[in-house]
């Protein structure tokens, strides 16, 4: 027999999504449980972006979860865009009014997020088996789930599916409900950690005949870089050597140097544009990465996830302060808003700074022009700068 639980708001995935949403609903006095498939350990470690929007910011400083984040993060007020061997900045203090970003990795804000959840007391049941949603028409949903050779059934007022792309909860929705929206881009990202201090202050996003590669960090002394490569790439065929070189070829430009350092991680992740709608069927509510991708080319998709369920966290609250079901049942509408856009901005930064097959010369003159429009027109360069600080919370 299963063991019965009951909660408010059960919530499938212990990502920043399912995380930050636990901890809005807790000091709202909400109550909420949170499940996780995999270990504390392995969701802490597990390397991710690391490009949070002043708004993802703020909302974790007044969540009372940012002290290490003010502290280790770096805040950066611009990036190079790199073109033709040279380096153009894009100032966002100055174009946006003086907004920027910080650079702290996702993996970093589970951690403080995690340690917050269990430090007031929340529950995050980690390593659990055979997790299935139903129910989601009725007043009373269920997630079943298996821990430790036990049987699970929460109940609950309504179900978060915060499980990321590859999750449980959209596949559970029946059949003609979501329409799907999706574009597979054509080529990867192959991605090093290096301890190595970074080469510059801020991110270089370079566009390259041999195609994109972008340097990035995560502290002072630890560098991430990526170069653009076949979707399918064969890891094993990039010895270190050969990354650092393809690396160097196309981030040249006159007097600069590429910091080198022993690689301690790599790997190569397809790239995606993705979006469900709508993001919510009854009482099952998508947030975060279960409802869209976003390619990592805008560095959106932790804030895209966090933009969700601040508005999720919101609409909860009216419901159980009022009764009422208005914020509900706009979740979807008002998140969407935002989700195209910055699928916009994502996908108008991949096209613009990658090598596509197929191309021709025509293709390759035209993204030139548009590199030399963006860093060289205020217009444009504000355009890039307000998307990438991030938009406006609605
Ligand atoms: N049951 C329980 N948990 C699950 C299940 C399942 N069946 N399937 C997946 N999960 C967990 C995953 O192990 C992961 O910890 O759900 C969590 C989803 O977290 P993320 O994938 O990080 O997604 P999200 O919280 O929406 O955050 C979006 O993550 O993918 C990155 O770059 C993306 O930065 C973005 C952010
Ligand atoms: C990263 O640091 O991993 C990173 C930074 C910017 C991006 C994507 C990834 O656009």
């Amino acid at each position: 027999m299963p063991i019965s639980q009951r909660t408010q708001v059960g919530i499938v995935g212990a990502g920043p999504a399912g995380l930050v949403l636990s901890h809005l609903l807790q000091l709202e006095g909400i109550e909420s449980l949170v499940i996780e498939n995999r270990s504390r350990q392995y969701v802490e470690e597990r390397v991710r972006a690391g490009v949070l929007e002043q708004g993802t910011v703020d909302l974790l400083t007044e969540m009372g979860v940012g002290q290490r984040m003010q502290r280790e993060g770096l805040v950066h007020y611009g990036i190079e865009l790199r073109f033709n061997g040279k380096g153009h900045r894009i100032d966002f203090k100055e174009l946006t009014g003086g907004k920027g970003i910080t650079i702290y990795s996702q993996h970093e804000v589970v951690k403080d997020l995690t340690n917050a959840r269990l430090a007031s007391g929340g529950q995050i049941f980690f390593e659990v088996e055979n997790v299935s949603v139903h129910d989601f028409t009725s007043s009373n949903p269920k997630i079943h789930y298996r821990k430790d050779s036990q049987d699970y059934e929460m109940s609950c007022d309504f179900i978060a599916g915060c499980d990321g792309f590859h999750g449980i909860c959209r596949p559970s929705i029946p059949e003609g409900i979501l329409t799907t929206y999706e574009r597979v881009y054509p080529f990867g990202w192959l991605g090093i950690l290096a301890e190595a201090p970074p080469s510059s202050d801020e991110l270089i996003y370079t566009y390259h005949e041999r195609g994109f590669a972008l340097l990035s960090m995560r502290t002072p002394h630890i560098s991430r870089l990526y170069v653009q490569c076949d979707p399918d790439e064969d890891i094993a065929l990039w010895p270190d050597e050969k990354i650092w070189q393809e690396l160097e070829t196309r981030l040249a430009s006159d007097g600069w140097k590429l910091t080198k350092g022993p690689i301690l991680q790599k790997g190569v992740t397809g790239m995606r544009s993705f979006v469900v709608e709508p993001m919510r069927y009854g009482r099952l509510f998508l947030a975060g990465d279960s409802a869209h991708i976003v390619p990592p080319t805008g560095a959106k998709g932790l804030n895209l996830a966090v933009a969700d369920v601040r508005v999720l966290a919101r609409a909860f609250k009216a419901f159980y302060a009022t009764g009422r079901t208005e914020l509900l049942n706009t979740y979807s509408e008002v998140c969407l808003r935002r989700v195209w856009k910055v699928q916009r901005f994502s996908w108008w930064m991949t096209s613009m700074l990658h090598r596509f097959p197929g191309e021709n010369p025509f293709d390759h003159r035209r993204q030139l022009a548009e590199l030399d429009y963006v860093t060289s027109s205020r217009a444009a360069s504000q355009s890039l700068a307000e998307n990438y600080v991030g938009l406006p919370m609605d």
